[in-house]
């Protein structure tokens, strides 16, 4: 089964009264804290305030960073994320730091009885998801992971489209980008490169699309950004590039071509085929879809909804109204990691893998 099947098919979580759950949150006002005040965290913030809850605090070492953000959304600023922890205000935290520490945070802030709503990927490592599954279950708190393009426009369209066409029979993507503006997005250690950082949203979406996991994964991995100053001394570089096939229980077959390594400043393109038995639908990621069918060609256009604030304000009616989880839980994070890290264990062996069976590779990659 997918890993959010379970989640696709949760009933209203509501007790048998017919009352929302009894971790809900009521009164009048959620209160929020958020950590790490980067792009992530202004929005996350930003979303929060604008939905009508209070953020009582950014946090970030970089403290004026933390300030900027906090100004905004006339949140306390700190360097340190104990203080917005032990407040027994805080409803809820938002985890918006660099992959690597969101366990540490997420555990804690689980462990402190506070829902959480974490930035994907869940983490770099099998280890650290499952203590962030462990301390969801043992806290009875919600832990989400923010695979935001569940609320992107174009998202139900796309689900609907490749409905028509039937299960996909092949899918292919191609996600093209220069250089990253940000040095941790190429470091292996802190988000872990494309393969885990950016892949892991098809992934998710090919989860459901699929209805299930790949079965074996091939791939070959590149570096193109050898030469690129951008990058130049990060010790533990990523892969910047990655031709990827994953093969799935039906047969079925999806393929990856993802680059990070162009110039920097290219443009970044994404685009899917899905071959299915009865169309094709095409996708120009996330502004054009196009299902061509014995019916003829139907198109649609973005009509430009922010997936971040969708996202924000659905997590906002789980928590406070008990409805039905539409954000992904841990479960999709955690299995998006897992192909990940067989796609890197693939491309180090040269051999196929089962997601199922890799062994907790260390996200070193080769
Ligand atoms: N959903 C998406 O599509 C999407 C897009 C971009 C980034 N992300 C994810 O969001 C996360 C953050 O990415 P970003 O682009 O905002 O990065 P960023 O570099 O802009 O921000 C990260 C912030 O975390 C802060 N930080 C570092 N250590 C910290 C600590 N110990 N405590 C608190 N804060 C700390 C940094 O100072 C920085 O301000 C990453 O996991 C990234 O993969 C998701």
């Amino acid at each position: 089964m997918s890993a959010d099947v379970d989640q696709l098919a949760a009933p209203m979580r509501r007790s048998s009264d017919g009352q929302p759950p009894p971790d809900a949150v009521e009164g009048p006002q959620l209160v929020v804290a958020v950590i790490g005040a980067g792009d992530m965290g202004a929005r996350h913030a930003q979303h929060w305030r604008s939905l009508g809850a209070r953020v009582a605090a950014v946090v970030d070492p970089d403290f004026e960073r933390a300030k900027a953000t906090a100004a905004r959304v006339g949140a306390r600023a700190d360097t340190d994320a104990s203080g917005a922890l032990a407040d027994p205000s805080v409803h809820v935290v938002s985890v918006c730091t660099p992959t690597y520490l969101h366990a540490g945070f997420t555990v804690a802030a689980l462990d402190a009885g506070k829902h959480v709503l974490c930035e994907k990927p869940a983490a770099l490592t099998l280890t650290d998801a499952r203590a962030m599954e462990s301390a969801a279950q043992r806290s009875g708190k919600e832990l989400r992971i923010g695979f935001m393009r569940r609320f992107d426009p174009a998202y139900q369209p796309l689900m609907e489209y490749t409905g028509r066409a039937g299960r996909p029979l092949l899918a292919q993507a191609t996600i093209t980008a220069g250089v990253r503006p940000k040095r941790l997005m190429h470091d292996a250690l802190v988000n872990g490169g494309p393969i885990i950082d950016m892949c892991c949203h098809v992934f998710n979406l090919w989860d459901r699309m699929f209805a299930g996991e790949p079965v074996a994964v091939s791939a070959r991995g590149y570096t193109f950004s050898h030469d690129k100053p951008e990058v130049a001394g990060i010790a533990q570089r990523a892969l910047d590039s990655a031709l990827i096939t994953l093969e799935y229980a039906d047969g079925s077959v999806g393929q990856i071509q993802v680059s990070w390594g162009l110039p920097a400043g290219i443009e970044p393109v994404e685009r899917h085929n899905y071959v299915g038995p009865a169309g094709l639908v095409t996708v120009d990621w996330n502004q054009h879809l196009a299902l061509r069918d014995a019916s003829g060609v139907t198109r649609w256009r973005s009509r430009g909804v922010d997936p971040w604030r969708a996202q924000i304000e659905q997590f906002n009616r789980e928590i406070r109204e008990g409805a039905p989880r539409e954000v992904a839980g841990i479960a999709a994070g955690t299995a998006a990691l897992r192909v990940s890290l067989a796609v890197l264990e693939a491309i180090r062996t040269q051999r196929v893998v089962a997601p199922a069976e890799v062994a907790d590779v260390e996200a070193i990659q080769p």
